[in-house]
């Protein structure tokens, strides 16, 4: 980092900036993480100077022996870590990993279905200001109003009614477990392939602690750099007769030269998630998430679906009048608390400004936070939304916070040498 820091010292200081801010405030949104050094060391690396358009073994340039070695290991501990036929590595995005999915076996204007966004899905899943929405043919499935949670009998009747080619499963904000086998029912009821986009509980189903679809769906999306700790980056895992169909897809079909060194660091992330270690993680991180949750009811706090299986919770403010997602995330950020707005299932709010915010614990469960900080989060969170118009009470929280952070170093060696 010394050469950048004379090459470049704009992008050296904000990178400075960011692993400070990193290291100084409490980081709650439920899609991000730190990753380990050894990961940011590949992802670093000289592998991002290298073109590799093709498969291990079946490069269209040569020189591709190392490159090789790295995706040939991010394949096979994937296919390890999940028990699934077939493995591609190369979508550089969670959003590529679904695409790559849809090409491989939709045709424009198919019908798909699949969670609202605003009841928890993504925006890949079929809204209309997304490719997903214009291509395909999506109909949404929602939550209960009453439980908040996915009605699956209701689901199977939608299907029956839509007959849609595929059903996507999984979500960006939903806190409950999926039961697969009944997203596998509806599919069958009306002969869909299914999907399931596991981006979020990923490194979960990895550990045992939330079921896994592999056995139930046609294809599984992810991406790596959630609760799996790995870079940023997708994966596509499908059956084996759709292996050759989906590779084809992913390169020539929707991308070119794979991103080496980011797949170097994803099979690193992958030898991390084979470890006890990283069980033990994600057991703590679903521990946290449910002692977050149940703090922050016992102050008052209305969670959707009444609380969390998972990393994550939704707060809604629905019912309190002039709350908003944006004012709550606004007033957290000036207390040094990061979490992101979030629309909650039957939102009146637009999407940016929510009666809502999406509180996650993999990252500070990564510091090595436990159940007593989870307390002390909510403590801080309550006291932060209730006095949110008080700039000072929430510089007053921020102290704490910084102070309390600084019990769990992060990249404690860059914050030492600068960089
Ligand atoms: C469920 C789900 N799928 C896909 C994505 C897209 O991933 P990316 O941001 O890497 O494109 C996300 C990201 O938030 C997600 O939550």
């Amino acid at each position: 980092m010394s050469y950048l820091k004379n090459v470049d010292p704009d992008i050296y200081n904000a990178i400075f900036n960011e692993t400070d801010r990193q290291s100084t405030k409490l980081e709650l949104i439920a899609s991000e993480n730190f990753v380990s050094e050894a990961v940011l060391e590949a992802a670093g690396g000289i592998m991002t100077n290298k073109y590799a358009e093709g498969y291990p073994g079946k490069r269209y340039y040569g020189g591709c022996e190392f490159v090789d070695v790295a995706e040939d290991l991010a394949r096979d501990r994937l296919k390890q870590i999940f028990k699934c036929d077939h493995a591609n590595v190369q979508p550089h995005s969670g959003s590529q990993a679904n695409m790559a999915a849809y090409f491989t076996v939709l045709k424009p204007g198919d019908k798909v279905m699949g969670l609202d966004l605003s009841h928890g899905g993504h925006l890949t899943h079929g809204h209309p200001i997304n490719f997903s929405g214009m291509l395909y043919d999506f109909t949404g499935y929602q939550v209960d109003k009453e439980t908040e949670v996915i009605d699956y009998d209701r689901l199977v009747d939608k299907a029956k009614e839509v007959k849609p080619k595929m059903i996507v499963a999984g979500a960006s904000a939903y806190p409950r477990f999926w039961d697969f086998e009944k997203i596998r029912a509806a599919c069958d009821a009306c002969g869909a392939i299914m999907m399931v986009d596991i981006a979020h509980v990923a490194g979960l189903i990895a550990a045992g602690v939330h079921p896994s679809p592999i056995e139930y769906a046609d294809f599984v999306t992810s991406t790596t750099h959630k609760t799996m700790r790995g870079p940023r980056g997708g994966v596509v895992m499908c059956k084996e007769q759709y292996a050759a169909d989906l590779d084809r897809t992913v390169m020539p079909g929707i991308q070119g030269g794979p991103l080496m060194h980011v797949i170097a660091a994803k099979a690193v992330s992958f030898k991390e998630a084979m470890t006890d270690e990283f069980k033990q993680y994600q057991k703590r991180v679903v521990e946290n998430a449910s002692v977050l949750a149940q703090a922050l009811m016992d102050k008052g706090h209305r969670l959707v679906s009444g609380g969390t299986d998972t990393h994550l919770m939704l707060v809604s403010f629905i019912d309190i009048p002039k709350v908003t997602g944006k004012k709550v995330e606004k007033a957290l950020d000036l207390a040094g608390i990061t979490v992101n707005k979030n629309t909650v299932p039957f939102d009146p709010e637009k999407p940016f400004v929510t009666s809502g915010i999406r509180i996650g614990t993999p990252a500070v469960t990564t510091r090595g936070m436990g159940p007593n900080e989870m307390k002390q989060i909510a403590d801080f969170i309550d006291r932060a939304i209730q006095n949110r118009r008080k700039e000072d009470v929430l510089a007053g929280i921020a102290a704490e916070v910084e102070e309390m952070s600084k019990g769990f170093p992060l990249y404690a060696e860059r914050m030492k040498e600068g960089v």
